[in-house]
């Protein structure tokens, strides 16, 4: 046991430490405030609190657990909203008003609601960890697989359907001359990775339906992609329509909330999301993690691990999960944060030097594996980025850039001009488009590869082209050049601007992706002709095709696939 000597906002030091070890919890004054320890020199611990430590005096004693912080793992998750450090907001808030009371222990998970356990094994199985003993419905469209936990292998000697708490022994398993009772909660220190067998390679879409990522830079299953942006330029508008529309099957989504109310917004608007497949409500397939800016900036600090870890507990039953962390400077800061007040030396913009390796160990979580248990999953991270300014040269961006390998940039000019997603088509970058190239060329369409290449060599071209109007005007132009300007703003506007409220544009499927494509890149093709047979721009920008073209994002399936087809066959024949 040791004693505070000091207190700096949500950093402690405290002596008389020896023989505790790093990011051991601890135990903070005697109100037994949560702790983690981040640096031990001699026998002084530098600890980060994770609650208010206002009124904590030098003197007050520290006593260490002998535990690494760690998440509860098991049933429950599922439907939870937490805050940095897996205590659940709703059970915080319920019974003590609005704030975090300080050192009070509540369950992460409920320990008292009984789940109806299904075994997938029987007496006599050979078992090791991570197989999977049995299923519990955790909520209407998730069920929960219980995985042997780590360091335990054996023979199963006894299991049993029913009605168990998440602490009850659900399984004997024996070993050489012990017998493990295991539960359905098992835990899991935050700060390392669960194994896994084998990382797979990027090979599938995380099918988003919105079409800008989908057609243009794709993000893998078990991929990486940074969404930096400026205030109000879109960030956490295409978070949420990756939560809803992403085709994984669990979300774990972390909100770093910087003004008070944006977290409140996020809290507030989240639990009414629907999950457009079933109808019920997102929460069912989701967990939320939610730092508001009131809390100590410690949790902010934890809440990426605590997300992620809570991602690779799914994933190792073999779901596709999707983490979205919003915005990860918010964690960033925490950092700095917390660095500045253990007076290390600062990096780049007052940023400790390890960020860039911090980053890198997050993002490194991410990926599509071959758990132990020989199912597939994966955790597709998309981290959004608030750089001060909107200027992506500064350290987190350029850090964060480094390591994902999609990037999505939102820029504000588009969203001044109300183009949403105001995803910069020219300067964003998916580095796995050839790798799913095969899979859309596969799954949706031979030509997909072929059609993105144009649209988007075609948006290029204009761009140039964009700069001679600026200095001669549009109509010293050729006119086959006035035609791919033409096209290019369909491309913009018809195609790439999509209205996240609107509720047939909100989600747009990958073959109507393509179609919708087709028909615009055909229409190029349909002008030229036109143009050769002697009509003029004007005359072929009047044609009530062109109108058609403008309302398809809107049209339902259906209704669409009649217009595609009879849009192409005018064209064919006309
Ligand atoms: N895909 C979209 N469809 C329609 N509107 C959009 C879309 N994306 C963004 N918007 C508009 O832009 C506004 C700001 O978006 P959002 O709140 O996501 O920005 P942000 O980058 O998260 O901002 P902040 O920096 O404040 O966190 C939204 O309220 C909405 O009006
Ligand atoms: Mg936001």
């Amino acid at each position: 046991m040791g004693n505070i000597i000091r207190v700096t906002g949500s950093a402690v030091e405290a002596d008389g430490m020896r023989g505790n070890t790093m990011y051991e919890m601890v135990h903070v004054g005697r109100e037994g405030l949560l702790g983690e320890i981040i640096r031990l020199e001699g026998d002084t611990a530098f600890i980060q609190v994770y609650e208010e430590t206002a009124g904590l005096t030098p003197g007050e004693p520290v006593r260490g657990t002998g535990k690494p912080l760690s998440v509860e793992l098991g049933p429950g998750i599922l439907r939870s909203i937490y805050d940095g450090i897996q205590r659940p907001l709703e059970i915080i808030r319920g019974e003590h008003g609005d704030f975090i009371l300080r050192g009070i222990t509540v369950p992460s998970i409920d320990k008292k609601v009984k789940w109806h356990f299904v075994p997938r094994v029987k007496k006599g199985d050979e078992v090791k960890h991570g197989d999977v003993l049995g299923t519990v419905q955790e909520t209407r469209l998730i069920e929960h697989r219980i995985m042997v936990p780590k360091g335990i292998a054996g023979k199963v000697q006894k299991i049993e359907k029913g009605g168990f708490r998440v602490e009850d022994a659900v399984c004997a398993i024996q070993s050489g001359g012990k017998v493990h009772k295991v539960p359905m909660m098992q835990t899991w220190p935050i700060r390392k990775p669960r194994p896994v067998d084998e990382k797979l390679g990027p090979e599938i879409p995380l099918l988003t339906g919105q079409r800008i990522f989908d057609t243009f830079f794709p993000l893998a299953k078990g991929g990486t992609s940074a969404i930096p942006g400026g205030f109000g330029t879109g960030k956490t508008v295409s978070q949420h329509q990756l939560a809803k529309w992403s085709d994984a099957s669990i979300i774990v989504y972390v909100g770093c909330g910087e003004r008070g109310n944006e977290m409140t917004e996020v809290l507030q608007e989240f639990p009414h999301l629907k999950d457009p497949k079933s109808g019920l409500p997102l929460m069912e397939r989701t967990t939320m993690i939610a730092n508001t800016s009131n809390m100590p900036v410690a949790a902010r600090e934890a809440s990426i691990y605590t997300g992620i870890t809570l991602a690779e507990y799914y994933r190792d039953m073999g779901y596709d999960v999707a983490l979205m962390a919003d915005s990860t400077s918010r964690w960033a800061e925490a950092m700095r944060e917390m660095s500045s007040k253990l007076e290390e030396i600062p990096g780049e913009e007052g940023y400790p030097a390890y960020l860039a390796s911090r980053l890198a160990d997050f993002y490194e979580r991410s990926g599509r594996v071959k758990n132990l248990n020989g199912s597939t999953g994966s955790i597709s991270v998309i981290g959004a980025v608030s750089p001060p300014g909107g200027d992506f040269s500064e350290p987190v961006t350029q850090n964060t850039l480094k390591v994902t390998r999609v990037f999505w940039a939102l820029d504000t000019t588009l969203a001044d001009r109300r183009h949403f997603p105001s995803i910069n088509w020219l300067t964003s970058y998916s580095l796995y488009t050839n790798k799913l190239g095969d899979w859309f060329r596969e799954n949706v369409n031979r030509e997909w590869p072929h059609l993105r290449g144009k649209a988007m060599s075609l948006l290029q071209k204009e761009s140039e082209l964009r700069e001679i109007v600026q200095l001669v005007g549009p109509d010293a132009l050729p006119v086959s050049e006035r035609v791919i300007l033409e096209v290019a703003r369909m491309l913009r506007e018809d195609f790439l601007q999509q209205n996240a409220y609107h509720k047939v544009d909100s989600y747009c499927s990958a073959d109507k992706q393509f179609k919708m494509l087709h028909i615009i890149l055909e229409f190029h093709k349909y002008a030229n002709k036109l143009i050769n047979s002697g009509k003029t721009v004007k005359e072929i920008m009047d044609m009530d095709m062109v109108t058609e073209i403008s309302r398809m994002k809107h049209l339902a399936e259906k209704e669409f696939n009649q217009m595609y087809t009879r849009t192409i066959e005018k064209m064919k024949g006309g």
